[in-house]
């Protein structure tokens, strides 16, 4: 298990529009960035086992191809069916063009 903020990628590796899959402590996670802010989410849609990165962004948002569901990478919520239940997000920082994530605990929202 990890303890604080890791190293993920660098910040120009990640654009926006688009997820970049990253595993950080062992944990698949989908980067989203808007803007200046980068979201992490668990790179596992909540309803069946497909990687989120593999989906459209758009904005924040992130959707899973399998059956359409989206997700706020800022909450892991799911704004419409077939998904009901949150996926992960963790803690981000950005340091000296490097984006760190804190694998250790998930936000909670
Ligand atoms: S597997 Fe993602 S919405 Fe069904």
């Amino acid at each position: 298990m990890s303890n604080g903020p890791e190293f993920a990628a660098p910040l120009d590796l990640v654009v926006e529009g688009a997820a970049t899959p990253v595993t950080v402590g062992g944990i698949d996670l989908a980067l989203v960035r808007e803007g200046d802010v980068v979201y992490a989410i668990r790179d596992e849609c909540s309803h069946a086992s497909i990687p989120l990165s593999e989906g459209d962004v758009e904005g924040c948002e992130i959707e899973c191809w399998l059956h359409g569901s989206r997700f706020d990478a800022k909450t892991g919520k799911p704004l419409n069916l077939p998904a009901v239940e949150s996926v992960p997000t963790y803690a981000t920082t950005i340091q000296d063009g490097r984006i760190l994530v804190d694998v250790s605990v998930p936000i909670q929202n």
